[in-house]
């Protein structure tokens, strides 16, 4: 049987605020996502009962349960009440553990697969819970394009879209470990929140600049000096290259700044190379 290939889209914050901490050990949350042309591929065909692996061009990568395409696959089929398996094929472009929700956008492309394999059986709202059970950010990554994420991730207000928009995004030479971040928050006080209210009238207006000057990651506030030297370093970086504001993702350690055209973009990026593992350039989608 034919399988079904869907684009991943990686996810950029352009804030991210953490409210505290809620009776189930997750955090409340308060984020403007943004999704970008940076993309993995994922080919989903359907396999016997039982039978669920995710390959991906990464060696380091698990092919496994611990893999969140997998759980995705067998959420999808938990909510479906019957058996099923799927075998996944991912070309990975988006790097991993780098705050751009690669492993979340497999899992909604996955989700998204399977339902088009089986006929549309689920419906928006189960798909929605499916999502939410493979992982936080699942949901918005189905979603994609704009949008206020609240509650664990997964409260979803679409927002009008950013104009598209050129990205620079730079991987710096540090992971961040997610769970000892959200640590760091609650141990003291963020003595910096973005402007999420600010940001929100700068969307409403198409103002890209209001925007970006407004680009804020609470995670930022926590990194070690190490860590926060780097992040610190690229931005200026970005910025000096034109950026109209540049902002960790999610929990890190990827870096990015948003440019007002591809030209001063691309050469921040050739510049961003020498302080980086990676760069990518992308665009706003
Ligand atoms: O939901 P997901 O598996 O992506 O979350 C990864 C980790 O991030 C969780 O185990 C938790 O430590 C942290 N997290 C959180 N609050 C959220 C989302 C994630 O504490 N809203």
């Amino acid at each position: 049987m034919s399988g079904v290939t869907r684009r991943a889209r990686a996810k950029l914050n352009l804030s991210l605020d953490v409210l505290g901490k809620r009776p189930d050990g997750f955090h409340e949350l308060c984020m403007v996502m943004q999704s970008c042309s940076l993309a993995d591929e994922v080919y989903v065909e359907s396999a016997a009962p039982g039978d669920f692996l995710a390959q991906t061009n990464r060696s380091y990568i698990p092919t496994g349960d611990k893999n969140v395409a997998v759980k995705a696959a067998r959420a999808y089929f938990a909510a479906l009440g019957r058996e099923g398996g799927a075998h996944m094929r991912i070309t990975k472009r988006i790097p991993v553990c780098a705050g751009l929700g690669g492993g979340s956008s497999d899992a909604a492309a996955v989700l998204a697969a399977l339902n088009e394999l089986n006929g549309g059986a689920l419906d928006e709202a189960a798909l929605r819970e499916a999502a939410l059970a493979a992982g936080s950010d699942v949901p918005f990554c189905m979603l994609g394009g704009t949008a206020l994420a609240e509650g664990r991730g997964e409260a979803l207000t679409p927002l009008p879209g950013l104009p598209e928009t050129d990205v620079v995004i730079c991987m710096p030479y540090f992971n961040c470990s997610t769970p000892e971040l959200f640590g760091r928050v609650d141990a003291r006080k963020s003595r910096c929140r973005p402007d999420t209210a600010g940001l929100l009238a700068a969307l409403e207006a198409g103002d890209v600049l209001g925007v970006a000057r407004r680009m804020y990651n609470v995670f930022e506030d926590v990194l070690d000096r190490r860590a926060a030297k780097a992040v610190q370093e690229i931005k200026l970086l970005l910025l000096a290259g034109g950026a109209l504001g540049a902002a960790m993702s999610g929990s890190g350690s990827a870096v990015f700044g948003l440019f007002p055209d591809a030209e001063s973009a691309r050469a921040a990026a050739e510049n961003a190379k020498a302080v980086c593992r990676e760069v990518f350039l992308a665009k706003t989608e």
